[in-house]
């Protein structure tokens, strides 16, 4: 993968934005968000002196516009703009803008500098950093992309002043993820945070930390060969809810990405329970602030079947076998684990349990 992207621990937007900028060594800059960090964000940042000559791109907002059309626009605007080799792409939104824009920023003339400005939790824990970019394609999530890094990540969470609660707290599942994989006093800290009404200076520190786990993990195992798969605890039984979810069904609702990787986090930690030893007091500690702030997710003993379908077919699995990440305890990573269909099946019932 290119160059190291340096993670910036934001205390004063403007300066850190002139010194991103100042170090891509550019000619233009652009900047894309979607149609509501246009609203939200870019007038935050707007007036920076450095970014007097910026060109602003406006693409739609939401998971279901990262398609291909979306990037062609991006080129096309970039050329428009004039953009050259020597171009910066500032991505400023969430997951799906850094996403788009990471991979729109990487093809172009075979890949100009880009900064990431995520804007919701989520991309701030996880899709701005990591070097994973893409869109969705013939139906399929993320199914082109690119291992490429942002020169620079950002993270400042005054963006979320206006970001609504669900994502706030759907953001929050990918850092108490981090929290579980690293260590016993990470997860204390997360456990014992007030979500209800966070405290933005607080969650700053708490953000940067869980950053770093994941960079950490990524640096030994950029392309998840081996040790990056720590990432995907919750995610088995995570993916497989979020996906059922947002079958066209009438009566069902998408649930957001952190909500579904919550109760896949509740039913891992019951399978590292039962199958790895992982204590039954930090499973109760856990899932308690797991049930108090995501409650439980709408599904019957009816949906097993087709639930335990859709993991069969998960990306991550080997020779057929649903494979999952469990813990031995906090910070004790178990990779490549499997789990039978009976075992499944409690864990997704431990899951519905209020
Ligand atoms: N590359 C990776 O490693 C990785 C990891 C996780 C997720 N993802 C991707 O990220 C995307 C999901 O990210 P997301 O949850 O950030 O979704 P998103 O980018 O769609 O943002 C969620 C909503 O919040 C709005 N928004 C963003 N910032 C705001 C702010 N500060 N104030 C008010 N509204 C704001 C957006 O316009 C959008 O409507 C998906 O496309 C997913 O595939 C990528
Ligand atoms: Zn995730």
């Amino acid at each position: 993968m290119n160059i190291e992207q340096k993670i910036i621990d934001s205390k004063n937007l403007k300066q850190e934005t002139a010194l991103a900028i100042s170090e891509c060594g550019h000619d233009r800059i652009f900047v894309l968000t979607d149609e509501n960090t246009a609203r939200q964000c870019w007038p935050v940042i707007r007036d920076f002196f450095s970014l007097r000559q910026a060109r602003l791109i406006v693409t739609p907002a939401g998971d279901a516009n990262k398609g291909l059309d979306a990037v062609v626009k991006v080129w096309h605007e970039l050329e428009a703009g004039g953009a050259t080799r020597h171009s910066c792409l500032i991505n400023l939104g969430g997951g799906m803008v850094t996403d788009l824009g990471g991979f729109a920023a990487s093809t172009y003339k075979r890949g100009i500098d880009f900064i990431n400005m995520p804007t919701t939790l989520l991309a701030m824990v996880d899709a701005a950093t990591g070097g994973k970019t893409g869109f969705n394609f013939g139906g399929l999530k993320n199914e082109i992309g690119v291992f490429s890094n942002a020169r620079f990540v950002i993270l400042n969470t005054d963006f979320l002043k206006t970001l609504d609660e669900s994502n706030l707290r759907s953001g929050y599942a990918e850092m108490l993820k981090h929290a579980l994989i690293d260590s016993e006093q990470t997860w204390a800290e997360l456990l014992n945070f007030n979500l209800a009404e966070p405290d933005l200076e607080q969650l700053q520190t708490m953000l940067t930390k869980s950053v770093r786990i994941k960079q950490r993990i990524v640096k030994k195992d950029p392309k998840e060969r081996d040790s990056r798969k720590a990432l995907n605890l919750g995610h088995t039984i995570g993916h497989a809810i979020e996906e059922w979810s947002m079958e066209q069904v009438p009566g069902r609702q998408p649930l957001l990405h952190g909500y579904a990787v919550a109760y896949g986090l509740t039913g891992e930690l019951y399978l590292s329970a039962i199958k790895t030893q992982f204590p039954t007091d930090r499973l109760c500690q856990t899932v308690s602030f797991i049930r108090s702030y995501y409650g439980v997710p709408p599904i019957t003993c009816n949906d097993y079947p087709h639930i335990l379908e859709l993991m069969t077919h998960d990306k991550k699995n080997i020779n057929g076998q649903i494979n999952f990440t469990l813990l031995g305890n906090v910070g004790d990573i178990r990779i490549n684990r499997t789990a039978t269909e009976e075992e499944i099946k409690a864990a997704l019932d431990f899951i519905r349990e209020a």
